[in-house]
């Protein structure tokens, strides 16, 4: 799961139980799975679709499970659908707008992906208007009010959202052909294509290093920094996630050089 959120839940004296996946089965949400992970405490549901760092969208299958246990066990579903806009196989589906989910779901997003407004902080929450009321006063608690020329930008952005989103989409689509095609054919190593996101898994598990010991070890010796998935939770232990944030020029060389080291190793 995305960092944050744990301390972000705890901070609102939440505890956090984390809901295990199986990698060699590509990190699908599991409904039985879960099932058992909910136990008599639970209020909420956090559900991030497309997903940081694995790159799944959810199927309808999968949000049907989620629904249906949320409304089995009146829970709230907090759904981070911030890549929405940067999928390339699949459909993003809301799982708010499944029946009767709006009134339990609070869909939150922002510009920083869409856009790559990041730095700029403009995100929203949509939920009911009995929730939104109190986001309202935390809001005014917490940043008091977004800067007007951001709030413009945002206006700007949305108003003239889907060309530029569109432009998005494709280079990060680029970008992950080129990743795939870069890093194809490395013995031991799998590339998971991503179905979405700026973002790709890469299995490491049957190279002679850790996956934190080999991302270190690589930026040392070769400049390219690639992240040790296993932060995101035990399910990507063994995994490196890679942000293809940069140019096709960098992203290109970061991987020849990837592949060197891989090859380095044995
Ligand atoms: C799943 C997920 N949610 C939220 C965020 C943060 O978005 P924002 O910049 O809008 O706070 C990120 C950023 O990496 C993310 O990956």
């Amino acid at each position: 799961m995305y960092l944050t959120y744990e301390a972000t839940l705890r901070a609102g004296g939440a505890s956090l139980t984390r809901l295990a996946l199986d990698a060699d089965a590509g990190f699908r949400i599991d409904g039985d799975t879960l099932a058992a992970t909910i136990g008599p405490t639970t209020r909420a549901v956090v559900l991030n679709t497309p997903n940081n760092p694995t790159g799944a969208v959810a199927s309808r299958a999968e949000l049907e499970a989620v629904a249906d246990l949320a409304r089995a066990n009146d829970l709230w579903v907090i759904a981070d659908e911030v890549y929405s806009e940067l999928v390339f196989e699949g459909e993003h589906l809301s799982i708010a707008g499944l029946d009767g989910m709006a009134d339990r779901t609070v869909t939150v997003s922002s510009l920083s992906k869409s856009h790559a407004m990041t730095g700029w902080r403009m995100g929203w929450a949509i939920g009911p208007a009995e929730l939104t009321g109190h986001f309202h006063n935390l809001g005014m608690a917490l940043a008091y009010g977004l800067p007007g020329f951001i709030q413009a930008a945002a206006v700007e952005a949305l108003a003239t959202q889907d060309a530029a989103v569109a432009e998005m989409r494709a280079i990060y689509r680029r970008r992950r052909e080129l990743v795939g095609a870069e890093l194809a054919g490395i013995d031991g190593v799998t590339v998971l294509n991503p179905q979405a996101g700026m973002y790709v898994m890469v299995d490491v598990r049957s190279l002679p290093a850790s996956a934190d010991g080999f991302a270190w070890d690589l930026y040392r010796n070769t400049r390219v920094a690639v992240v040790d998935a296993g932060g995101f939770g035990v399910a990507s232990a063994g995994w490196l996630r890679i942000a293809f944030t940069e140019s096709d020029e960098e992203l290109a060389e970061g991987c020849r050089r990837l592949r060197s080291f891989i090859a380095g190793l044995r």
